[in-house]
């Protein structure tokens, strides 16, 4: 039998996401994305279709490579108005009860001090539901909004990653004892401070020379995701991600990433079961085949050809109107997000060019879609996890809601019937869920910041 397929709705605090043009259709109701029912009720949704989480990408900064400008990004509302994603996580906890919220946050413009206290404060608020999907940025348009000329290269945003990442452990792990809090009314003593440690960091990048501002919160560490492929990404990755979400458009190429991207973590010490991969996925179902083509044809009249080129652009930071049809688009080393120049010139066998890119942006973005019958879009997923070794999928919205209600009444039913999809969730916080454990296991890099009395404690309970 298959494993279990996860599934994370997909999602962002804008209007136009991943499928442009989306918003012009008549059922389309993601220009509300400003009002707390929006998201109330995507979060009801995606809960009644037990999904394992919400995932929310943000980003800092305007698309504006595509003929040099944002006009286009603009007009079409790609990505832009942007809110922040975060404060969606309370009003969505306050009206669910288990899923989960993977939420994008860039750490280069946020010190880990502050950084950490928010992410203890939201999962606390949801009962031990937050996690965090790691990035770094890369638009140079968000390095000009922060008082830089451009932003910093990129296998150095990783390694200021990599110190950030220590800082946060330590700050989450290391600085409270479990036992530090007393609450204790008779004796007056709320909490113990010789139980609660000063995290001391002077590194290249980060200086830290204070308590933890939060309590231990459920999960401590939220769950921890992350989203770059680059060969530096998938080893950074490796050491620290949980979850990693990946975009495949062919299974040998999605297959070579996960294995490459396991193997790395069990060279970590790392258990490759502790890392789940989720695939970026696009579906669209009818009750029949016809039906969904049908739908497919309708949502088609609504795509954005021009946003979707001006999404591409920023995240290959590459000018894709400076190519003519039909010639081959060129690698180039840029700061922007490598692993999608690398999946369109060096990893692919056939050449891309402008004609093969518009040609596949059937709903306003370079990802396919699966269209189909329910029992065929089933069909389809299982394949991809049978044959490439991920583990479920990020499923991004079309027309919004309308495209997660028609996942969840017609595609979640046939899962669970092939045994495939639970039927009920598993209690206890997000990490207990998705590993079985609410804590990062000893094997996991944070472990080895937590205080001495909490790890003899914790190995003694394994
Ligand atoms: C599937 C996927 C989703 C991503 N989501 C976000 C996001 O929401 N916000 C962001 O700033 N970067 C996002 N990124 C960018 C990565 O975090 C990373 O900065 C970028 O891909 C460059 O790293 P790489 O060259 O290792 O892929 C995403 C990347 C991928 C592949």
């Amino acid at each position: 039998m298959t494993k279990q397929i996860r599934l994370n709705a997909f999602d962002m605090n804008c209007i136009g996401h991943i499928q442009h043009g989306m918003w012009t259709h008549p059922r389309d109701r993601s220009t509300t994305y400003n009002t707390l029912e929006y998201w109330q009720n995507l979060a009801r949704t995606a809960e009644r279709g037990l999904f394992d989480g919400i995932f929310l990408a943000d980003i800092v900064g305007v698309y504006d490579v595509y003929k040099d400008s944002p006009a286009a990004s603009i007009v079409n509302t790609v990505q832009i108005p942007v809110n922040d994603p975060m404060l969606l996580v309370p009003a969505m906890a306050a009206v669910t009860k288990h899923i989960g919220f993977g939420v994008t946050s860039n750490l280069t413009y946020e010190p880990p001090y502050l950084f950490a206290r928010r992410a203890s404060t939201l999962d606390h608020l949801t009962g031990g539901r937050f996690g965090w999907n790691i990035v770094t940025g890369y638009l140079d348009s968000a390095a000009r909004g922060m008082g830089l000329a451009a932003q910093l290269d990129h296998d150095t945003r990783y390694d200021i990653a990599d110190e950030y990442m220590d800082v946060v452990y330590k700050l989450w792990e290391g600085s409270w004892e479990d036992d530090a809090v007393l609450r204790d009314r008779a004796n007056r003593i709320f909490a113990d401070p010789t139980k609660i440690h000063r995290v001391q960091h002077f590194g290249r990048h980060y200086q830290v020379d204070a308590i933890h501002l939060a309590e231990p919160s459920p999960q401590r560490t939220p769950v921890l995701y992350q989203a770059g492929s680059s060969t530096r990404g998938r080893e950074f990755a490796a050491t620290h991600a949980e979850c990693v979400f990946v975009n495949g458009q062919d299974k040998a190429g999605t297959s070579a990433v996960v294995s490459d991207i396991r193997r790395r973590a069990a060279a970590h010490g790392r258990d490759p079961a502790d890392i789940v991969v989720f695939l970026g996925r696009t579906v669209v179902v009818g009750r029949t085949r016809k039906e969904a083509e049908e739908k497919y044809q309708e949502y088609h009249r609504h795509a954005s050809i021009e946003g979707g080129l001006a999404h591409f652009s920023s995240s290959m930071g590459i000018d894709l109107s400076r190519y003519e049809l039909d010639e081959p688009i060129r690698y180039e080393k840029n700061n922007a997000n490598n692993s999608a120049v690398e999946a369109i010139t060096t990893l692919s066998r056939e050449p891309w060019t402008l004609r093969r890119i518009i040609g596949q942006m059937g709903l306003g973005s370079r990802n396919a879609s699966i269209v189909g019958s329910a029992d065929e879009v089933a069909d389809e997923l299982i394949a991809w996890v049978e044959e490439t070794g991920i583990d479920g999928f990020n499923l991004s919205r079309i027309v919004t809601p309308e495209s997660l209600e028609d996942f969840i009444h017609l595609v979640v039913p046939v899962l669970q019937d092939r045994g495939v999809y639970k039927r009920e969730y598993a209690s206890g916080p997000l990490r207990q869920k998705l590993f079985g454990h609410a804590r990062l296991p000893e094997t996991h890099p944070a472990a080895g910041h937590r205080h001495p009395s909490l790890q003899t404690r914790q190995s003694a309970a394994e």
